[in-house]
């Protein structure tokens, strides 16, 4: 007993060493876990993008793929890290990145340091191939309470991007309170992004990209839906190389009773600034909070012509806090910014929208809309 727990030890200081001494990083061990965790959603054969789902397609696209991934180009998420902290970011982390590099510098080793091979050590056996794997046709959050399939929709070989609209009709007799929402396209190689909101009230309700699906509300809070409430489904779509159909399901999750702090939306345009009383090319807005408000999301359209966005809080001490700055848009992947645990603010704080356009001389939109999911504690005010 005693011996296997020492020999246990040696084991493991020897592994540690000898993973600071040698420090290549190779495919089947560092890489293939970031492929996993933050590309195969969409790089697959069944997905919207080419495949690096095997060592030889990683290894033919490694010089694209350090240049991408150097530039934050890839994997797509605008939100500036330090600003606010997301349950579906999918930024690849510091180390992450350095693991990408130093393996492209290193020639894209595959196991025991080869390049390109799949060789043994000498006198063992063949190692079996080691891949990335996709999670198609799965629900992320855990198996609904009630799922709905919508109206398919059939989207031309190469087909630019479009946007389908979709009432959905959850037959719902009694008001229900949604704790949480996902969706599952059917084919994941034509849809890019889906946002749904109630259509009676216009509420947002969560988002599906592909890589987080839902939206999953914090403890003790919850949407109302309305009896007879629809859910408007937005699909953002992109042709594949073939005509493909594609017919999505939407899961929901109710939660027993009704949630003792309802969540809502604050809606806040950013609008231009009077000539002369501000720089050009700027869109504000602002709010003042009249009640303690504990923010779950923040979502932004991505208007043409814009460069980044700035949320932040002004409260009534003086402080400041920066909720997201975004910027680099790609409109292909419209996303949320869902916060890990939701940002409380004080009441009397201002919240704060700042839009910059990348060419204030350019077409521009005439507001650029902020919409943040809130809720307050029970017991106190709503604003306004
Ligand atoms: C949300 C979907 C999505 C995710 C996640 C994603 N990509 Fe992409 N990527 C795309 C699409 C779509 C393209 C364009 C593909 C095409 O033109 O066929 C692309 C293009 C690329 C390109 C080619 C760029 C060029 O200059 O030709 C590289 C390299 C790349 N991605 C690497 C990655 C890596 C590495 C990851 C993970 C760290 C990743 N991507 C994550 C969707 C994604």
């Amino acid at each position: 007993m005693k011996k296997a727990l020492l020999l246990s030890l040696v084991v493991c200081a020897l592994g540690i060493s000898h993973g600071t001494l040698n420090n290549t990083v190779l495919f089947d061990r560092e890489i293939v876990r970031i492929l996993d965790s933050h590309c195969v959603m969409c790089h697959a054969e069944k997905g919207p993008a080419f495949p690096l789902e095997t060592y030889e397609q990683t290894w033919l696209q490694m010089h694209p793929i350090y240049l991408d991934v150097i530039a934050r180009h890839m994997p797509p998420w605008p939100a500036v890290p330090g600003y606010g902290i997301f349950a579906n970011d999918n930024a690849l982390t510091l180390r992450e990145n350095q693991f990408i590099v130093s393996w492209v510098e290193g020639l894209g080793p595959r196991n025991a340091g080869a390049v390109f091979s799949n060789t043994a050590a000498a006198g063992a056996e063949q190692p079996a191939e080691v891949r990335a794997h996709t999670d198609f046709g799965h629900w992320q959050f855990g198996e609904p309470q009630l799922t709905r399939p919508l109206a398919a929709n059939t989207i031309e070989a190469g087909q630019a991007n479009q946007i389908k609209r979709t009432p959905v009709d959850l037959g719902l007799t009694a008001p229900r309170w949604l704790r949480a929402l996902e969706y599952m396209p059917g084919d994941y190689r034509v849809a890019r992004a889906a946002v749904f909101t109630i259509q009676e009230t216009g509420q947002w309700v969560g988002s599906w990209t592909p890589w987080y699906g839902y939206l999953s509300l914090p403890k003790g809070t919850a949407i109302r839906l309305p009896a007879g409430a629809h859910i408007m489904a937005e699909i953002y779509y992109k042709g594949g190389k073939e005509r493909i159909t594609d017919q999505g399901k939407l899961g929901l999750t109710f939660a027993p009773e009704p949630a003792p702090n309802a969540v809502s939306d604050i809606v806040l345009d950013a609008k231009a600034i009077a000539a002369g009383r501000g720089p050009a090319g700027r869109l504000r807005g602002a709010i003042r909070l009249t009640a303690e408000t504990h923010i779950v999301a923040l979502r932004t359209e991505t208007a043409a012509n814009l460069k980044s966005i700035e949320v932040f809080a002004r409260k009534l001490d003086g402080g400041t806090e920066v909720l997201l700055y975004a910027k680099d848009f790609q409109p292909d992947w419209p996303t949320p910014y869902i916060y890990k645990d939701p940002v409380v603010l004080p009441s009397g704080a201002e919240l704060t929208v700042t839009a910059y356009l990348a060419n204030p001389d350019g077409p521009q939109a005439a507001a650029v809309r902020l919409t943040a999911s809130v809720f307050h504690k029970a017991g106190a005010q709503p604003p306004r």
